[in-house]
C-alpha cells in the first residue's frame, strides 16, 4: 500500500505542510474561543458592565473563527492534489501505446481522470485529523484541565471502534472498487451513446437505449447500495461510539467541576472542547482502516494505469535523414489473440503511388497502422530504405507520415483551428493557398464567421465532404514525406469525390503515397498495386500485371466495368 501510494503521489504537489498548517489553525481557533469562556459566562448572565470585556470577547471570537476558517488551507491542498493527479494521469494516457485504448476501451479511461483522483487525498484527511489530535492533546496538557480519567474512557472506546472498523474496512474496499468500476462502465456507455445520438434517433432506438442505460444505471445503483451498506455499517459504529464518548466527556466535566478538580470556567470550556473534539477525532481515526481500504480500492485503477509502459517517442537518438522505399518483411500482427497479419512482405516504392486493395477485414488498415507505427508490437521487420524501423525514434518516424482516413478526426473549435491542428508556423498566405486547393473557400464564405466558424463536437456541423477537405488541407500543411490515405474518399458523393480527387492528386504529387481504396479507378491509375486477402499479401506489382494474374483484382475490375462509370464498387 505504501509503495502504491508513493507511485500515486509521485510528481504531485503533496499537501503535507498545508495539512499540518490547516489543522493548527483549526486548533488555534478553537483555543482562542475557549479562552473566552469566562467572559461568555458573565455575558450570558447579563453582566454587561465592562465594555472592554465585550469588545475583547467579540474580537477574540472573530479572530477564533477566522483562524478556524483558515483551516481551509488543508482542504485546498486536497483538491490541489487531485488536480495534480488528474494532469499526471492525462499526460500518462497521452503517452500510452494505442494498444492500451484497444484493450481498455477509450471511454473506460475517462473515469481515471474524472472521478478516481478524488480518492487520492483521503490519507491526507487522516493526517489532518492526526495533527488536530496531537495539537489538542498538547493544548489540554498545558492547561489545568484534568483529563486522565477521561482519557481512559476515550481510549477504551477507541479500541472497540478500531476493532469494528477493521471488519468494516474489508467491505469498504470491496465497495469502493465495485462502485468505481460501475461508474467507469456507466461513463463509458453514456459517452458512446451521446456521440451516436444521430444514429439512435434515425434507428428509432430511444426505447432500446433507455432500457440499456437503465441496466447500467441499475448496476451502478447495486454497487452504490453495497458501498452505502458498508459505509453505514462503519458509520453506525463510529456514531454510536462518538455519542458515548461525547456524553462521557460532559458527564466527567460536570462531575469534576462538582468535586473541585476543575476550577475555572475556562478550564471547563477547554475540557469540553477537548472532549467534544477528541470524540470527533477518534471517530475519524476509527475510519482509518475504512479510509485506507477505500483509497486502495478507489485508486487501484489509477495506480495500474500509472504502471503501464509508455511509448518512448524520443529516445535521444538522432535520426540521420532516413528515406527510401518502405518495406515490410514477414510481418505478423495480433489483436488480442487473433492473428490478423500473417507473414506480410511488401514494398512501397519511394516517390510512387501504391494502392492496397482487398476484401473487408483483409488487414489493409492494420498494415497502414503498422507502417506508421501506431502499433509497434508486430513480429518481423519494417524498413525505411535500408534502416530498420526499430533504429528510428518513434517521433521522427511518425513525423514523416501524413494520414487521411475515412473519417476525418475533428475537434470542437474553429475551422481554422482544425485545419491548423498539429501544424507548425503556418502563415495566412499558406493557409489561404491550401484552402483554395482543397476547395474549402465556398464553405468558409457560407458561414458568417468564416474561418472562425465552430465545427461543433466531432465536427458534426460540417458535412462529411467538408470534414474530408479539412483533413486533406491538414495533410497538405504537414507536407509529409509519406502519405497514407485509408479510403479517404469513401464518404463522398461521386461529384465531390471527383472534385476532391484533384486535391488528393495535388497532395500525392511527387510524394510516396499509400492508398487503401475500394475504387478501381484509383487502383488502376496507381504505380504499384498490392492485393491483400485474409491477412496475407496475395499479389503485388504494376496494376496491369496484377490484372492479368490475380482473380480478386480481375473481379474488382469487371465489377467496375459492368457498372459503367460508377466509381466505387
Ligand atoms: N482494434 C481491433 N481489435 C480487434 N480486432 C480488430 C481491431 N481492428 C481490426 N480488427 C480486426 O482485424 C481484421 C482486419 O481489420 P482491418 O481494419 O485491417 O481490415 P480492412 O482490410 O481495413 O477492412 P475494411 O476494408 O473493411 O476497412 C478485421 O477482421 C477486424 O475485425
Ligand atoms: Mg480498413
Amino acid at each position: 500500500m505504501k509503495k502504491s501510494l508513493k507511485e500515486l503521489y509521485k510528481g504531485s504537489n503533496v499537501p503535507v505542510i498545508r495539512t499540518i498548517l490547516g489543522s493548527l489553525f483549526y486548533v488555534a481557533g478553537t483555543l482562542v474561543i475557549a479562552t473566552q469562556a469566562d467572559s461568555m459566562a458573565e455575558l450570558s448572565v447579563g453582566n454587561f458592565d465592562s465594555i472592554k470585556r465585550i469588545f475583547v470577547y467579540a474580537l477574540m471570537c472573530v479572530l477564533g473563527y477566522f483562524c478556524m476558517y483558515l483551516s481551509i488551507i488543508a482542504d485546498l491542498g486536497f483538491v490541489d492534489l487531485a488536480n495534480g493527479i488528474r494532469k499526471i494521469v492525462w499526460k500518462k494516457t497521452m503517452n500510452l501505446p494505442y494498444r492500451y485504448f484497444d484493450r481498455e476501451g477509450p471511454n473506460h479511461v475517462i473515469s481515471r481522470i474524472t472521478s478516481d483522483p478524488e480518492y487520492s487525498y483521503q490519507p491526507f484527511k487522516l493526517l489532518q485529523m492526526s495533527c488536530t489530535l496531537i495539537a489538542f492533546l498538547l493544548m489540554v496538557f498545558v492547561s489545568d484541565a484534568a483529563v486522565y480519567e477521561l482519557a481512559f474512557v476515550l481510549v477504551l472506546g477507541f479500541v472497540i471502534t478500531m476493532v469494528l472498523m477493521f471488519v468494516a474496512a474489508k467491505y469498504s474496499e470491496r465497495g469502493a472498487t465495485y462502485t468505481t468500476a460501475k461508474l467507469a462502465e456507466l461513463t463509458a456507455f453514456l459517452a458512446e451513446r451521446f456521440n451516436r445520438m444521430r444514429f439512435i434517433k434515425a434507428m428509432n432506438s430511444e426505447e432500446k437505449e433507455t432500457d440499456e442505460a437503465f441496466e447500467y444505471i441499475d448496476r451502478k445503483y447495486e454497487a452504490d447500495k453495497y458501498n452505502a451498506m458498508a459505509l453505514t455499517m462503519a458509520q453506525f459504529g463510529q456514531s454510536f461510539i462518538t455519542f458515548i464518548l461525547f456524553v462521557a466527556a460532559f458527564l466527567f466535566g460536570a462531575f469534576m467541576i462538582k468535586n473541585g478538580s476543575l476550577k475555572s470556567t475556562t478550564s471547563l470550556a477547554i475540557f469540553y472542547a477537548y472532549g467534544g473534539n477528541l470524540a470527533l477525532i477518534f471517530r475519524f481515526f476509527a475510519q482509518f482502516p475504512t479510509v485506507f481500504a477505500a483509497t486502495k480500492g478507489g485508486s487501484g485503477k489509477l495506480i495500474s494505469i500509472l504502471r503501464e509502459h509508455e511509448e518512448i517517442l524520443d529516445d535521444g537518438r538522432i535520426e540521420a535523414g532516413v528515406q527510401g522505399d518502405i518495406s515490410l518483411s514477414n510481418i505478423s500482427f495480433k489483436y488480442e489473440d487473433r492473428k490478423v497479419l500473417d507473414g506480410v512482405s511488401l514494398r512501397i516504392p519511394k516517390g510512387k503511388v501504391t494502392t492496397i486493395v482487398g476484401p473487408n477485414g483483409s488487414g489493409k488498415s492494420t498494415v497502414l497502422k503498422v507502417i506508421d507505427r501506431i502499433y509497434g508490437d508486430f513480429y518481423g521487420n519494417l524498413f525505411m530504405g535500408e534502416e530498420d524501423s526499430r533504429n528510428v525514434p518513434l517521433k521522427d518516424w511518425r513525423e514523416k507520415f501524413g494520414v487521411v482516413g475515412q473519417n476525418a478526426a475533428m475537434f470542437e473549435g474553429s475551422i481554422k483551428d482544425n485545419i491548423l491542428y498539429g501544424a507548425i508556423e503556418t502563415g495566412p498566405e499558406e493557409l489561404n493557398a491550401v484552402i483554395k486547393l482543397v476547395g474549402l473557400e465556398k464553405i468558409i464564405d457560407k458561414h458568417g464567421e468564416g474561418l472562425e466558424f465552430n465545427v461543433g463536437p466531432n465536427g458534426e456541423k460540417l458535412s462529411g465532404g467538408e470534414q474530408q477537405r479539412i483533413a486533406i488541407a491538414r495533410a497538405m500543411l504537414k507536407n509529409p514525406e509519406y502519405l497514407i490515405l485509408d479510403e479517404a474518399t469513401a464518404n463522398l458523393d461521386s461529384v465531390t469525390e471527383k472534385e476532391i480527387k484533384n486535391s488528393i492528386m495535388a497532395l500525392m504529387k511527387g510524394r510516396t503515397s499509400i492508398v487503401v481504396t475500394h475504387s478501381y479507378e484509383m487502383a488502376k491509375e496507381s504505380d504499384y498495386l498490392i492485393v491483400m486477402k485474409d491477412g496475407r499479401v496475395e499479389d503485388q506489382g504494376e496494376p496491369g500485371e496484377v490484372l492479368m494474374r490475380n482473380e480478386f483484382y480481375r473481379d474488382f475490375a469487371n465489377a467496375y466495368n459492368k457498372q459503367e462509370g460508377s466509381i466505387c464498387f
